[in-house]
């Protein structure tokens, strides 16, 4: 499995989105990773369905959607039909995680659940040869640029441990913090897909920071 880089849009400018989306269309990061936050899971809102919408009509890779709101159930299908490749809950807001992850892939989309920094990984044990993707937050959801979480790396191991027993092909995503500095020690911890906002659009030149991460993760 390859190593792959998703800028999260959370950090792009948004009164010029077209021209990042285009930077990241055009540089060599590999998925487009969407924060959707509702102001009740998590204490900020970001944005909604009318501007997932507008980076669908231009993105020309995959679309990661991270969902921190209550109830995600309601809006599957919704995310579906607005271009969402992979969908991802997080555990803490799913009464029926088992059921909302297929009712995701039912919709047509990969499925992936989120854990709080506070969430052990043990709890995914009996739903991990369901998922596509587990996405580990190493920092507490609802706003980027906050510092990396360092028992992140445990959480890494052990999941990646719980993946190879249960000989499901389940990617491992860290969200929250990711720069230059640790990208190396998550992959060799056993992530395979960084989300970076910040450390990206918050650059001088996005586009070969994204470059010189791709090349750290091989
Ligand atoms: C945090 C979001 C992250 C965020 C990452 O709640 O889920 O995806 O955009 O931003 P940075 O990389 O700045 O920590
Ligand atoms: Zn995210």
């Amino acid at each position: 499995m390859s190593n792959l880089i998703a800028p999260s849009v959370l950090a792009a400018d948004f009164a010029n989105l077209q021209r990042d989306i285009e930077m990241v269309n055009n540089s060599e990061a590999d998925w487009f990773h969407i924060d959707i936050m509702d102001g009740v899971f998590v204490p900020n809102i970001s944005f909604g369905m009318p501007v997932l919408k507008a980076i669908s009509k231009h993105a020309k890779k995959t679309i990661d959607v991270h969902l921190m709101i209550v109830n995600p159930d309601q809006y599957i299908q919704t995310f579906a039909d607005l271009g969402a490749n992979i969908l991802t809950v997080h555990f803490e807001a799913c009464t029926h995680l088992h059921r909302t992850i297929q009712a995701i892939k039912a919709a047509g989309m990969k499925a992936g659940v989120a854990l709080n920094p506070h969430t052990p990984i043990a709890v995914l044990e009996d739903v991990i040869a369901e998922l596509d993707l587990v996405c580990i937050m190493s920092v507490n959801p609802g706003f980027g640029g906050q510092s990396f979480i360092e028992n992140t790396y445990k959480k890494v191991n052990q999941l990646r441990h719980l993946i190879e027993f249960s000989e499901s092909n389940c990617q491992i995503e860290i969200d929250g913090g990711v720069t230059n500095l640790n990208a190396n020690k998550l992959i060799e911890a056993g992530a395979n897909v960084l989300v970076a906002g910040s450390y990206v659009f918050g650059a001088e030149n996005p586009t070969e920071t994204i470059a010189d991460l791709k090349n750290i993760v091989g």
